[in-house]
């Protein structure tokens, strides 16, 4: 496998990182997971965005961000998975490697970048019939708006998740439904999409933009309203979406069933438009 590290295209068994990588010391670094379909990544201008939001917001000096949309299309190509049905485009970028304090390293340390291109796994079945969630507290900190590589509270509650049968956690902050594991959330009330408003408590989900514009685009009322942990059981749907998982109905919370256990109108609707924009994307 042929990745990027540093400037330069490797095998991924020759990339060489210091111990005293601030990413290995203190999780000091952003990251992001975009799709690629065929030979072109999916929303690619929007996670190069969103890339260089969080370097900014954590004062990571990397001019660079914006250019490495050349650089995953490389990837694809050299690792020949133009033909895999989706690829897995990895970025990470530390504040590079210096002797361990915790203040800033001197301002010429190069940070460190990590880029690669792998073929996806295919959730298809998951997707359609459903998926179980379990309700976990959010013990993350004030920044989820940051993607940063330190997921540790992410970690634990997915793992919590895939060890009650459940595939996502969903995470609850002073009895508020903030977002996923991994993913944003969504609840239909009476035909009504809400989901948690935009600020420090969830990630800005690039798949959540596509949400609020399918919404607008197939009349479906949409809120960004906070969602209660104990208003839950009257919600008739629940999804998930995200860049792995795209838009997944949520069919089951905890040992509850969602409506009537089964993927909703409102979730389908969302999926088919969603789907329809990417085959139009592949197609492109
Ligand atoms: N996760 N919320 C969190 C906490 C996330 O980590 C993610 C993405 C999302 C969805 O964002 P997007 O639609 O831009 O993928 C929401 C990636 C896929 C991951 O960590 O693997």
């Amino acid at each position: 496998m042929i990745v990027y590290f540093n400037g330069e295209f490797l095998s991924k068994e020759e990339v060489r990182i210091s111990p005293d990588d601030r990413g290995f010391l203190f999780a000091d670094g952003v990251y992001e997971v975009i799709r690629g379909y065929g030979v072109k990544p999916f929303k690619l201008e929007e996670h190069l965005k969103r890339l260089e939001r969080s370097l900014r917001e954590i004062q990571i000096d990397y001019p660079d961000a914006g250019k490495l949309g050349p650089i995953a299309e490389k990837l694809i190509q050299m690792n020949k998975l133009a033909g895999a049905e989706f690829t897995t485009i990895y970025i990470q970028v530390t504040r590079g490697a210096a002797p361990r304090k915790h203040t800033f390293p001197e301002e010429k340390t190069p940070p460190t970048v990590y880029m690669s291109a792998s073929p996806g796994i295919s959730q298809k079945e998951k997707i359609e019939r459903g998926v179980k969630i379990i309700l976990v507290p959010d013990i993350r900190w004030y920044r989820c708006d940051i993607k940063s590589i330190s997921l540790l509270p992410n970690v634990l509650a997915n793992q919590q998740a895939k060890e009650k049968g459940a595939e996502e956690a969903v995470l609850v902050r002073d009895g508020i439904i903030t977002e996923g594991s991994h993913t944003n959330f969504y609840a239909v009330f009476e035909g009504r999409v809400l989901t948690h408003p935009m600020n420090h408590h969830i990630l800005p989900g690039i798949t959540r933009d596509i949400i609020v514009n399918l919404c607008r685009d197939l009349k479906i009322p949409f809120r960004d309203e906070l969602v209660r942990e104990k208003d839950l059981p009257r919600a008739q749907e629940m999804f998930l979406s995200g860049t792995s998982m795209e838009v997944t109905p949520v069919v089951q919370v905890d040992d509850w069933k969602v409506g009537k256990g089964e993927p909703g109108p409102v979730t389908a609707s969302l999926r088919a438009g969603y789907k329809k924009m990417l085959a139009d994307f592949f197609r492109s």
